[in-house]
């Protein structure tokens, strides 16, 4: 590796508080109808003439705007930080700006010295605990996993639901996965099961069952599909079972359990390490190879039967009763 390379390293946090800031004064937003110049911009922004001048200079040198005869104009990137844009990226630049997350991974050092999770070293209680009682920080979460409604038709695509009725979302945030794969599969009811925190929030798709409650003591019964989608990996393998364990009790005969997860490959893929840290930090979970679901779900006495690739390069993992 370069020096020029580990110097932009030791800068990551300026870039990403750089990104936030823009995304809360709402750059973008500004810029969506057209150039600017920036007087515009400071009175669409409530902001500083002079200052914002200054981190639109520093944009512009990050190739997140253009500037031609004293008007900035938006770039494709900028595009991603417009809250309304499919798949924004708007709520995960303002996640990572929160105290709560920043406190997480000043103890990352810590928490590889010791295994213990970050963000309880640095806020006292586990993030999803924390969440239920912060209810700011817990919409910008989940705004923040939603990506591009593409990765969700992609899942659609790839599942062949064809006879099943009854679909139980596990953990399902903010239900919109589940909500496509009930477009798809007319006749398909879909329960969006969370906690009670999450379910209870505004704006809940009215084509889904909400049901609020704890998956690990159970999940709501009767279902033929048990959807995980990025359950899994906030928890330890103990915790990843007992949460299987109360789908497979629950699951009608013949019913599947479904994992969407980011795979870890043999032996290193860069972004899932990336990945795999960021749970130390922040949940105490962890990313997993196939092998290793396969492990997991064998100890809850289910059996992985196939691996589906998706459009979107997500791997579906589908297992049923062992
Ligand atoms: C990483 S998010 C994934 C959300 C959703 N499946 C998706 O793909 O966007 C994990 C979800 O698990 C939920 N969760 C965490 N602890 C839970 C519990 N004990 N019982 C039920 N849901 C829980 C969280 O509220 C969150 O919505």
């Amino acid at each position: 590796m370069h020096v020029s390379q580990l110097m932009q390293l030791i800068s990551g946090s300026i870039y990403s508080a750089i990104v936030c800031a823009t995304a809360e004064l709402e750059v973008a937003e500004a810029l969506a109808d057209g150039p600017c110049t920036l007087d515009e911009l400071a009175a669409r922004c409530s902001a500083d003439r002079e200052a914002l001048g200054r981190l639109m200079r520093a944009l512009a040198a990050l190739g997140l705007v253009s500037e031609a005869e004293g008007r900035y104009a938006t770039t494709d990137g900028l595009g991603w930080l417009r809250g309304s844009a499919d798949g924004s990226l708007r709520a995960l630049a303002l996640l990572g700006g929160q105290p709560a997350m920043q406190g997480a991974w000043r103890h990352c050092a810590e928490a590889v010295r010791t295994g213990r999770t970050a963000f309880e070293l640095a806020n006292g209680r586990p993030l999803f605990d924390y969440l239920d009682d912060h209810e700011a920080l817990r919409s910008t979460f989940q705004r923040s996993l939603s990506g591009p409604e593409a990765w969700n038709q992609a899942i659609a695509d790839a599942l062949d639901l064809a006879g099943r009725t009854l679909v139980v979302d596990v953990g399902a945030g903010d239900g919109r996965l589940l909500a496509a794969l009930v477009r798809a599969w007319p006749g398909l009811r879909g329960i969006a099961f969370d906690r009670p925190s999450v379910v209870a929030a505004a704006g809940r798709d009215p084509s889904l069952e909400w049901v609020g409650g704890d998956f690990f003591a159970g999940v709501p019964a009767g279902g033929d599909v048990y959807l995980l989608r990025w359950v899994l990996h906030d928890w330890t393998d103990d915790q990843a079972v007992a949460i299987l364990a109360h789908c497979r009790a629950a699951m009608r005969a013949g019913g599947v359990v479904l994992l969407v997860e980011r795979l870890l490959a043999e032996p290193s893929d860069g972004s899932a390490a990336l990945l795999d840290l960021t749970m130390l930090v922040l949940t105490g979970g962890r990313e997993r190879t196939e092998a290793e679901y396969a492990a997991l779900l064998a100890r809850a006495g289910l059996r992985l039967s196939r691996a589906l690739p998706t459009s979107a390069g997500l791997r579906i993992l589908e297992a049923t009763a062992a």
